[in-house]
């Protein structure tokens, strides 16, 4: 079939196959360009198809000649229907690795479950014995808790007060206020449920009472806190609780990892385009400002830089891991850099829709969308016939 864009507001229904295999190709190429990373040999990403996940699992591979289990929930092709890109970029990953002779197998299912668990520590007991890595990058809506049964949704909402600020349909370009009301009780423990740290530490206790953390095993999340303009939305509001809880779950990891010598960080990376962030308010808009600011800096990051950035300056560099006072480790420092925080900040005041042409990178936000998809990328022929039945080679 002839694949073309299919956008529904924050998704898009279709996926480019070659463009996803493209999209890999250069994260591949990227992390090799970078050179060897004394890193970890065997690796579990959970949330592996896409976004700052599927960059951790290249770069484990092609950075360290890691073996990698990935988990996540993604699409399956239909005749006539493509796969979600997940699927895509995960078949493109797994056919690379292992033409490089690295071992590569995934799992496709809900990751907050008990059975998808024990499928996959019964994958890695079956063939890797112990994990060094493991890396939890989930972003999900929605979580069904594997002990009570009971769904909970996330909602991204601000807590105490209700928010008024600018905000973007980056298909249009039209700014606008948002109001959002607070979020209520019971909305914040959702939101904690789906996106807090219960699920990473589970997780962790499972491999761990199944012998399968290697002695030093590491466990890293990903965390964001951003700037005053999204804190109302983000840090501040239900999501940024998610986060805190995130955030305090790695000591109680770290505890329980003690008699290994294992330890849990969180990594708090720069705001990028994904599925994940495309979804929230006011963020799309910040992050198109952040763009240019950055881009004409040169010191702009996609997800592959930022954590092949984490892997070899941060987690592997045979000295102690630098942290904040949190304990956290920071590679949103370029983002959170004053004199870029100070521009960010001055666009913001006088974005509109007539400005945010000249002043923001609306374009580049749109490319990024586009390409999470596998469109817009350069060298792939649209025009051409594609199938879209592709098969994940080492989906177990
Ligand atoms: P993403 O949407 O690109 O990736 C989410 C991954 O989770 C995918 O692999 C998906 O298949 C998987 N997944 C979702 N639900 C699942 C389930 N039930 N079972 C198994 N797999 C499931 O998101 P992302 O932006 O890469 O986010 C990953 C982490 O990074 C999140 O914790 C997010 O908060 C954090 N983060 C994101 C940003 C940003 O700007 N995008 C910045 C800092 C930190
Ligand atoms: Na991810």
């Amino acid at each position: 079939m002839i694949i073309a864009p299919r956008i529904r507001g924050f998704i898009c229904l279709t996926a480019h196959p070659q463009g996803c295999e493209q999209n890999v190709v250069n994260q591949i190429n990227y992390v090799k360009s970078k050179g060897a990373i004394a890193g970890p040999k065997r690796v579990l990403v959970i949330g592996a198809s896409t976004g700052f996940g599927l960059a951790s699992r290249i770069t484990s591979a092609f950075g360290s000649d890691a073996s990698t289990i990935g988990v996540y929930f993604e699409k399956p092709p239909a005749p006539g229907k493509t796969a979600s890109p997940g699927w895509y970029n995960t078949a493109a990953f797994e056919a690379k690795a292992q033409e490089a002779g690295l071992y590569a197998k995934s799992i496709n299912g809900d990751a907050f479950s008990d059975e998808i668990k024990q499928k996959t520590l019964d994958l890695i007991k079956a063939d890797l014995g112990q994990i060094d890595l493991v890396i939890y990058s989930l972003a999900s809506p929605r979580r069904t808790h594997p002990k009570t049964g009971v769904v909970y949704n996330s909602v991204l909402k601000p807590i105490g007060q209700g928010f008024t600020n600018k905000t973007v349909d980056f298909h249009t370009g039209v700014v606008t206020d948002i109001s959002i009301q607070p979020a209520n009780e019971e909305e914040i423990e959702n939101t904690v449920a789906v996106m807090g740290g219960e699920d990473w530490g589970f997780w962790i206790e499972d491999l761990k009472a199944a012998g399968l953390l290697a002695e030093g095993a590491t466990t890293v999340a990903y965390s964001y806190i951003g700037p005053s303009v999204t804190e109302a939305v983000y840090r501040k509001g239900t999501i940024g609780r998610a986060k805190d809880d995130l955030e305090a779950t790695a000591f109680h990891i770290t505890e329980k990892l003690k008699d290994l010598n294992g330890k849990a960080y969180v990594s708090v990376n720069k705001a990028l385009v994904t599925q994940a962030s495309s979804a929230i308010p006011v963020i799309p808009l910040y992050i198109s400002l952040l763009y240019k600011v950055m881009k004409a800096k040169g010191t702009h990051e996609g997800c592959i830089e930022q954590i092949q950035r984490l892997f070899q300056d941060r987690l592997y560099t045979g000295a102690a891991i630098p942290t904040d006072e949190k304990g956290r480790i920071r590679v949103d420092d370029l983002e959170m850099d004053a004199a870029t925080q100070a521009e960010v900040a001055e666009l913001w005041a006088g974005i509109s829709t007539e400005s945010l042409p000249e002043l923001g990178d609306l374009a580049g936000y749109k490319h990024d969308f586009l390409n999470l998809f596998g469109f817009d990328v350069a060298g792939v022929d649209y025009e051409a016939e594609t199938n879209e039945m592709v098969e994940v080679p080492g989906l177990v």
